[in-house]
């Protein structure tokens, strides 16, 4: 089954549960209609609906760490791959590249430029060189701008993405950390230039749902597929800060300290790890599930350090979420009111 196809099932099966009860999809939509960008390998068979991303190779994870993490991802039917220009000083890219490349017509490979230097076409074009050096890729599979640059002209960014896109050497255009409406006002200037935006990137958890508000929404109403990262709020969803000893990214690096720092985070974090013993799973694995089942059907990008760690975020591929569970995960959480703010139509 195509890709499109296989999410426009997955979305139309949580729909049938879950759709009494979420307010999806919206009224007047008729998502099953959408015309979806397959991200599909070259090769036309879809890529898969669960990513990795390489946010760690060559620093919390060396080499041949990276190179079992990616092995475990293979096997566990994982082909689509995550990594940045930016990442760990170029090392993220060059090992993914080098694994890439061993089997180069399996693999769907992503990465993302723009979001140091602004959006000139001198600091995209000269961010494009350097990630292809590093990957050493003949093309990539799709390109996000990192995040949203507004003091250069849409239109100037997207020419150059479309204009890569022509000559072969990225197949799918995204964008990642864009507001809904930066995604409807690059859409309309790629639709201009004869091409679109396939993908995007937001964060989204159980802590972090703005997403639901408009992002999702809008990108089923538009046929984008999405790709959330942080589906573990980089690990305060793992329940390992309740310990007063726990390491790792969320009391190490200040950016995510003050990101996840709302005490009803660490409660939720908790209220996660109650709820997964008493199912009999981890709480990594619930939270990656709790994403991946959303009525949309987004594909979560999963990230560890070790192949240990990874283990359950791999498992929730085939965990059996059901729609009564995930509406109490749902409840450990504060849902984020409407873009309407109409509470009582929520
Ligand atoms: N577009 C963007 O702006 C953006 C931003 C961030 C990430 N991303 C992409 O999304 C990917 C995933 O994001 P993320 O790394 O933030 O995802 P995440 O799943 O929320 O966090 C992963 C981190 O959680 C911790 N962890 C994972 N499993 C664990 C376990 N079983 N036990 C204990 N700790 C565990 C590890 O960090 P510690 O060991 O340090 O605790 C790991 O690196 C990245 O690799 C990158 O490709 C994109």
């Amino acid at each position: 089954m195509a890709q499109g196809a296989a999410l426009r099932d997955r979305f139309s099966r949580h729909w049938r549960h879950v759709a009494p009860h979420s307010g999806f999809p919206p009224t007047g939509l008729s998502w099953h209609e959408v015309d979806m960008t397959d991200l599909t390998l070259t090769s036309g068979t879809p890529a898969s609906l669960f990513a990795f991303g390489t946010m760690q190779f060559g620093d919390a994870a060396d080499e041949a760490e990276s190179r079992a993490m990616y092995d475990a991802c293979r096997a566990a039917g994982i082909t689509h791959f995550d990594t940045a220009v930016g990442y760990t000083d170029g090392a993220s890219e060059r090992i993914l590249g080098m694994l890439a490349a061993e089997d180069r017509d399996a693999i769907y490979v992503a990465t993302k430029i723009g979001y140091d230097g602004g959006g000139t076409t001198e600091s995209l074009q000269a961010q494009f060189d350097q990630s292809r050096r590093q990957n050493g890729l003949d093309y990539v599979d799709l390109l996000y701008l990192h995040r949203f640059q507004g003091a250069t002209p849409l239109e100037t960014q997207f020419a150059l993405l479309r204009d890569w896109q022509k000559a072969g050497l990225i197949r799918h255009i995204g964008v990642s950390n864009y507001a809904a409406w930066q995604v409807m006002k690059a859409q309309a200037i790629c639709k201009d230039l004869g091409t679109r935006i396939d993908a995007i990137q937001p964060m989204y958890n159980l802590v972090k749902r703005q997403a639901e508000v408009e992002i999702l929404p809008m990108a089923a109403d538009q046929g984008i597929a999405v790709l959330p990262y942080s589906p573990l709020g980089g690990g305060l969803l793992t329940g390992k800060y309740s310990r007063p000893d726990a390491s790792g990214r969320v009391v190490e690096n200040a950016m995510y300290a003050k990101r996840y720092s709302p005490d009803w985070m660490r409660e939720t974090a908790a209220g996660l790890a109650r709820l997964a013993e008493e199912v009999g799973t981890s709480p990594a694995t619930l939270a990656v599930a709790w994403v991946a089942a959303h009525p949309t059907g987004p594909i979560p990008i999963i990230s560890a350090r070790n192949v240990a760690q990874l283990k359950p975020s791999l498992d929730a591929i085939e965990f059996p979420m059901t729609p009564e569970l995930r509406d109490r995960i749902s409840a450990l959480s504060i849902t984020p009111p409407p873009a309407t703010d109409r509470l009582e139509e929520a």
